[in-house]
């Protein structure tokens, strides 16, 4: 539904170039919530801007549905509002000095084929009850709260019933709570439309439990595309595990590969999962989970690590207990339940399963 090759963005601004965009590749399916992800900076906006029409790439193709939309090669650019998409900006944009109403109905008014008033009514007052807003037409737009809002700028995105709907951080002016329940309606909502959606944010929480799939963006570049299972589960480097979740490395050095390998580090002999391609002697890090890592008493099963540790600290989260153990001159990381009766300067037998040890090239 949405396609995007080759495409390369740069700024030009006094202090020199900014290469925003390098040679970005996107293929989004019908229907799919497809999310970029990534650290500020990283060109999550310019990619979105870029498809909507907003920002002209210096080089690469862009193809919504059928249509291609934009070619640096063949000299095409059509213009934002014949693309048929819908997109809310990082900051709402609603208009303040409108109401309700006149937000939604007013990209409806703009389209060069007149639209009646009542079809204006009846379309506007579709989007509003797809947002449950509905009985608040009158109010200005000023006057609604932070998730009211959010939704307003939603509803006015919806009302052309697009094919595409770009988002950008909507969610991010939320509080915690309101952010979360938003989530699964967001989802819900763009699931029961069939839009092809495709979702921008640096909340990882937000792009695992929201999409279909998951590109990683770092400085202008896709660095790895999955879903959000294969993301967290399996990051191809140091960046992904580090930017998804929380993860321990621990630098060391190829012993044995197969199945499962062998790595070398000061904290001990690891078996592991090795990523494609490393071979015996190559530098890696072996990336694990704080909440792969049990405790539990009892001899070690064969695919299994055992590190002996000792804990520097318990931190009481809630819903679990964190704890950092020190194993040799490391510090590792783990996750237990909260009512686990672990305390500070136990030594401790660390259980780490070789399946949930990866080891990424270094
Ligand atoms: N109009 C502009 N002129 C010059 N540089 C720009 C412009 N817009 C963005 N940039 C630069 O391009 C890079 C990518 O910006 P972009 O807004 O796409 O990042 P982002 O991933 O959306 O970040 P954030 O999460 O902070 O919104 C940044 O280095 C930014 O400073
Ligand atoms: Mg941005």
């Amino acid at each position: 539904m949405i396609r995007i090759e080759q495409l390369h963005v740069r700024y030009r601004t006094e202090r020199g170039e900014v290469h925003a965009v390098r040679g970005i590749d996107l293929n989004v399916r019908q229907g799919q919530f497809f999310t970029l992800l990534g650290p500020s900076g990283c060109g999550k906006t310019t990619t979105l801007r870029s498809v909507a029409g907003l920002e002209r790439p210096q080089e690469g193709e862009i193809i919504v549905g059928d249509d291609l939309v934009f070619s640096q090669q063949r000299k095409i650019s059509i213009p934002p509002y014949k693309r048929d998409i819908g997109m809310v900006f990082q900051s709402y944009a609603i208009w303040p000095h409108m109401n309700v109403f006149e937000n939604v109905a007013f990209p409806l008014r703009e389209m060069k084929k007149r639209v009646s008033q009542t079809d204006i009514r009846s379309r506007v007052r579709k989007a509003l009850s797809l947002v449950q807003l509905e009985g608040l037409e009158d109010r200005p737009a000023p006057f609604l709260s932070g998730g009211q809002q959010q939704r307003l700028a939603l509803a006015r995105a919806l009302v052309k019933e697009p094919r595409v709907l770009l988002l950008d951080e909507p969610l991010s002016n939320l509080d915690a709570k309101l952010r979360e329940e938003t989530r699964f309606e967001l989802r819900e909502l763009v699931k029961r439309l069939a839009i092809t959606t495709l979702y921008v944010t640096h909340d990882q929480l937000e792009a695992l439990t929201m999409s279909d799939v998951v590109a990683v963006m770092d400085q202008g570049r896709v660095v790895q595309e999955g879903t959000p299972l294969e993301i967290y589960r399996a990051p191809r480097d140091r960046f992904v595990a580090n930017f998804i979740g929380l993860s321990n490395f621990l630098e060391g050095r190829v012993q044995k590969t197969g199945q499962l390998g062998e790595v070398e580090t000061p904290s001990g002999t690891l078996k592991c999962v090795l990523a494609d391609g490393i071979t015996a002697g190559e530098a890696v890090v072996v990336v694990i989970r704080p909440e792969d890592v049990n405790l539990n008493a009892g001899p070690a099963s064969q695919n299994e690590n055992i590190l002996e540790g000792k804990i520097e600290a318990v931190v009481f989260m809630g819903d679990t207990l964190e704890c950092q153990v020190a194993v040799g001159t490391k510090l590792i990381r783990i996750k237990l339940h909260p009512s686990s009766p672990v305390a500070r300067g136990e030594i401790v037998r660390l259980r780490l399963p070789a399946e949930s040890c990866h080891a990424l090239r270094a």
